[in-house]
């Protein structure tokens, strides 16, 4: 078998650097999106995969223009041959009570965490159709399932996530596709270095497991769902939180 080709949005990110890193190690050919980022972040990305040789490479573009998604897999098909996984983990935080909220806090975090799964999803769905195999994985977080002070846009956005891959996983499931959802809780990334001090100790009181996510932890579960093996799992939010929010 061909080896499989997956998109990884958001690919030099703090949990989509280790998503890639997983995937690769899978036997995966993995193509990083980002944003047209500074050259020395891209080239640390670069010096953290030279040992799968390159089986991992970037492609710029920005998953809030249709456009932007639409060059993106005409490129990589055009390498590659085709698309078989796409994980979305391109995403941003706007954060701020909604009484001081601006239209554009609101829209620009949609364009990014809502409208980037249209763009992206609808440029890789016919061709996985056609080859009868796809798995299609995009992050949630449990602020959107909790809802979070200070987030109703993202709130809103992450929760919508969900709604939006059920619908797909409901569109797609005859033709061998799977569209799933991964649900981090609190992780040790930049996003959350972000908080402070008070009150991520506070948040890590607070998780049964005892500790922050590790970027490690969510990528193992995209490597799960993304694997040939799962092809029976679709529309499932798989929350990987420590115990924080626990739900059926
Ligand atoms: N880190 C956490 O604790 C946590 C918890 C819950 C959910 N999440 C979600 O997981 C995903 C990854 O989070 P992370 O911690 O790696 O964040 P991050 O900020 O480290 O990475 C996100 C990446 O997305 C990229 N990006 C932003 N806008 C883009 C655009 N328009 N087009 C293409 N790329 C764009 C950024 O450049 C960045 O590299 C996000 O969707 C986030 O909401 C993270």
């Amino acid at each position: 078998m061909q080896k499989r080709v997956a998109i990884v949005t958001g690919g030099i990110g703090g949990l989509g650097t280790e998503i890639c890193r997983q995937l690769a190690k899978a036997g995966r050919t993995v193509v990083a999106v980002d944003l047209p980022l500074r050259d020395e972040r891209i080239a640390a990305f670069h010096a953290a995969m030279t040992e799968f040789a390159g089986a991992v490479t970037f492609e710029p573009a920005d998953v809030s223009d249709f456009d932007s998604c639409e060059q993106l897999v005409q490129r990589v098909e055009a390498t590659h041959g085709r698309v078989d996984i796409l994980v979305n983990a391109a995403g941003i935080t706007r954060d701020t009570s909604l009484r001081k909220m601006s239209p554009q806090q609101w829209h620009e975090l949609m364009r990014v965490n809502l409208d980037g799964l249209f763009n992206t999803c609808r440029q890789v769905i016919d061709g996985m159709s056609a080859r009868g195999f796809g798995r299609i994985v995009n992050l949630s977080s449990v602020n959107g399932q909790t809802g979070q002070f200070g987030q109703t846009n993202y709130s809103a956005a992450k929760a919508g996530v969900h709604g939006f891959g059920m619908a797909l996983a409901r569109e797609t499931a005859r033709k061998g596709i799977t569209v799933n959802t991964v649900s981090p809780g609190y992780c040790d990334t930049a996003l959350v270095a972000a908080v402070p001090a008070d009150i991520r100790e506070q948040i890590v009181a607070d998780i049964p497991v005892g500790r922050l996510g590790s970027p490690a932890d969510i990528a193992r579960a995209v490597r799960f769902l993304t694997s040939d093996d799962a092809g029976y799992i679709t529309g499932a939010n798989l929350p990987v939180n420590g115990g924080y929010f626990m739900s059926f």
